[in-house]
């Protein structure tokens, strides 16, 4: 059996062309949705990432703005700018690019943008909110996984659910939403003893260890449901994600390619998450 591929990148655009009419009224009403990426440093990736997503956001006619700092710069400087946008009505989402460089303290700073502004779903209220079930804002990446289940009629009640990886930004909220969902969570790591034991079992199996190829054909259920985060550079250069695509396309049922997977749906719902920001604050005015 060859397993169906989920498109990320056909999904997502389906998703940002009807973003546009939320947009456009917002507009109209005054409110148009802004975004502010802040940069601190000069890390390639990160600075792909951060076009990126000024660019999604400009593409639908929302605002957006990048704030690029040295790696030097003191925290003092970005908690500063922090506050000043917190207060800037025509501001709707604050998103701090990470990693930030080793002298700073990456909770402070995702403590100080206002949890009405963190359009990222880091600050520790926002995954307070998602823990409990009533979540405010979903962090973009495990946020476009949910939404290719919804798309692809995947049903998650009661089904076995392995996660790999344990990390704030992905593992862990992916995790709390698939328990949200009604899935049996398993989270694993990159030291899982006998990883092959709890992936084998999983209906559903979502790799964010961020390890080249390391989910292969031999250790997935046939006809599960495998979700790829990975975003690896190799070293000829080619992108690749945490699973041996070419063995589980073999097994798996459905499975997301690296690139055109799950990396175009995380900016796509940071722009959902700036839009639905933008409304509260239109509803409250
Ligand atoms: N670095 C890698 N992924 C992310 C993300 O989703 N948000 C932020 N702010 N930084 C990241």
């Amino acid at each position: 059996m060859t397993a169906q591929i989920i498109d990320g990148k056909a999904l997502a655009e389906e998703l940002r062309q009807g973003f546009k009419a939320r947009v456009e009224a917002l507009t109209a009403k005054g409110h148009k949705p802004g975004l502010v990426v802040i940069l601190v440093g000069a890390d390639p990736a990160s600075e792909v990432y951060v076009r990126n997503k000024v660019n999604g956001c400009l593409a639908i006619g929302m605002h957006s703005e990048k704030i690029t700092y040295e790696a030097s710069v003191d925290q003092a400087t970005v908690l500063a700018k922090i506050a000043e946008l917190n207060a800037d009505p025509n501001i709707h989402g604050i998103l701090v690019q990470l990693p930030l460089p080793k002298h700073f303290d990456e909770e402070a700073v995702l403590e100080a943008i206002a949890a009405d502004k963190d359009v990222d779903g880091f600050h520790a209220e926002n995954v307070g909110a998602l823990a409990q079930g009533n979540p405010r804002f979903i962090p973009c990446t495990p946020y476009g996984v949910m939404k290719m289940f919804e798309k692809g009629n995947v049903d998650l009640t009661g089904k076995e659910a392995v996660v790999i990886g344990r990390s704030n930004i992905v593992g862990k909220p992916m995790a709390l939403l698939l328990i949200n969902a009604g899935a049996t969570v398993t989270v694993c790591n990159s030291r899982t003893k006998d990883l092959k034991f709890h992936t084998s079992r999983a209906d559903i199996l979502v790799a964010a260890v961020g390890k080249p190829k390391f989910v292969t054909g031999d250790m997935v259920k046939p006809g599960a449901v495998v979700i790829d985060v990975g975003i690896n550079r190799l070293p000829d250069g080619k992108l690749c994600g945490d699973v041996d695509y070419a063995s589980c396309l073999e097994t798996a049922g459905q499975i997301t390619p690296v690139p055109g997977g799950v990396g175009p749906m995380t900016i796509t719902m940071l722009l959902a998450n700036t839009i639905e920001a933008a409304e509260r604050k239109a509803a409250a005015a």
